[in-house]
């Protein structure tokens, strides 16, 4: 059986808590697409761990890849480990699998990821500025340098140079020359970056034909993918459910859970549009009760009511079996709850969010309005305990999207978790 964690909104919906829950069970967790902007955070008994290029199955001491489709900063893989370390988690060869045709993010993108936020003024995106996009940009006009590469100097001294003289008028520009230094630096680690590497298609194949259980852990979210999501307000790639297959090799389309994590309200960090957002005091009380900063980029994120236009939007994109409901005692306290269920733009009405930036600014949400509930949820364990009012709130969701909610998080940690119908504890 494959199962596939990913998020249905703008990220952070709470991917790592339970890719961490269900990895226990598994035989190997991969990442297939984005980098180290990706900020996934487990909690075990009062220990936090933040993940960012790792799949979070590493806490569990679980094998882990990365498959090609994922942007590799050699760097930042490197100190990630370390940390780990630190915290008594060991990363080796034994755990931890790279594709070998992975390509990397070097210190020329994150210069250009700043220069090109510079130069969009007003219209930024608010990238992490870890350099995703430009290193994407660089892979598909064939100029990347992959991680096998490095095994060979000399190729590794003329791909760099290509790479720089085609950024060369850019990089002059803004006087960043000092970024050609890195040639000896990568030449040192290849060695350990390389002991990591192996052909993960055929591997990934390989296990699933020998019926192991997989585990595709999605980064960002679906309104994040560079085609479907909020052009050009995205990430720099897919992020939907179709990217498992070309970010990792792996062929077979059967037997796949795919679940969407849903948080039970929406947040956004970065600009674009976001129709359901609260520049109030509901806005602020979700920003606080939930937390809500970035776990990369330490942003606040912006906050809102549960898009229900959007999580449809985002089940089909996805083919997403199942929902899980996350942070839904973020909502604790609160008197009356919003669901959108619909747009108005320009008078006209939408079942889904169109796709011309012309209309961005002009959707004004369609609000269903349900009661609150006074009482905590926060680590309740079993639907039963929950107030009569959040059970309502989950049958409304699962009533607006015609698909059933699993698996409900009631707290950051692995046990604050309510699974409903047993998909998580009968893996
Ligand atoms: P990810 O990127 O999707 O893995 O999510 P992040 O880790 O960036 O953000 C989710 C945040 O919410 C983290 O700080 C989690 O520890 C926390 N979290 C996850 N589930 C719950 C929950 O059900 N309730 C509360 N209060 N916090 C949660
Ligand atoms: P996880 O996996 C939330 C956002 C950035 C920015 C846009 C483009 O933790 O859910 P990029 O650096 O990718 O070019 O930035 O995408 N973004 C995320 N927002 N969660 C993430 O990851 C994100 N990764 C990128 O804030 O708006
Ligand atoms: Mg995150």
């Amino acid at each position: 059986m494959f199962y596939t964690i990913l998020g249905t909104q703008w990220g952070d919906e709470g991917k790592g808590k339970i890719v961490d829950w269900i990895s226990s069970k598994v035989d190997l967790i991969v990442r297939y697409q984005g980098g180290n902007n990706a900020g996934h955070t487990i909690k075990v008994d009062n220990k936090v761990y933040k993940l960012n290029l790792l799949p979070s199955g590493i806490i569990n001491n679980k094998k882990c890849a990365i498959g090609n489709g994922v942007v590799l900063d050699p760097w930042a893989l490197i100190n990630e480990i370390n940390n780990l370390k630190k915290n008594g988690i060991n990363v080796n060869t034994n755990n931890l699998f790279i594709a070998d045709n992975i390509c990397l993010i070097l210190p020329i993108h994150k210069l250009l990821d700043e220069i090109n936020e510079k130069n969009r003024g007003q219209n930024k995106i608010g990238t992490t500025k870890k350099g995703i996009g430009p290193a994407y940009e660089d892979k598909v006009g064939r100029r990347a340098i992959r991680i096998c590469d490095l095994k060979y100097p000399s190729l590794l001294r003329k791909k760099i140079d290509i790479l720089h003289a085609y950024h060369e008028d850019k990089l002059m520009k803004y006087n960043f020359q000092k970024t050609t230094n890195y040639y000896d630096e990568l030449l040192s680690i290849s060695d350990y970056l390389n002991s990591f590497t192996v052909p993960l298609w055929k591997m990934i194949n390989d296990l699933g034909q020998e019926n192991k259980k997989i585990v595709f852990e999605g980064a960002q979210g679906s309104m994040l993918d560079i085609d479907f999501g909020t052009y050009p307000f995205v990430t720099s790639s897919n992020t939907i459910s179709g990217q498992i297959f070309s970010g990792t090799g792996f062929s077979n389309r059967n037997n796949h859970k795919i679940l969407g994590i849903t948080k039970a309200y929406t947040t956004r960090v970065g600009s674009g549009p976001f129709p359901t957002e609260l520049n109030d005091k509901i806005g602020l009380y979700l920003g606080d009760k939930g937390k809500e900063f970035g776990t990369v980029t330490k942003r606040k994120r912006r906050c809102g009511w549960l898009d229900s236009v959007l999580l449809k939007q985002s089940i089909k994109l996805n083919s997403i079996t199942d929902i899980v409901l996350t942070k839904l005692d973020v909502l604790d306290g609160l008197k009356e709850i919003k669901v959108c269920i619909g747009y108005d733009i320009e008078g006209k009405n939408y079942d889904y969010l169109p796709n011309e930036e012309y209309f961005y600014n002009k959707i004004k949400p369609i609000y269903k309005t349900v009661d609150g509930w006074q009482t905590s949820t926060e680590g309740i364990s079993e639907l039963n305990n929950l107030p009569d009012n959040a059970i309502k709130y989950i049958k409304i969701i699962e009533d607006l999207t015609e698909t059933k909610i699993s698996i409900v998080s009631t707290g950051p940690d692995r046990k604050e978790t309510i699974d409903i119908n047993g998909t998580l504890s009968n893996i």
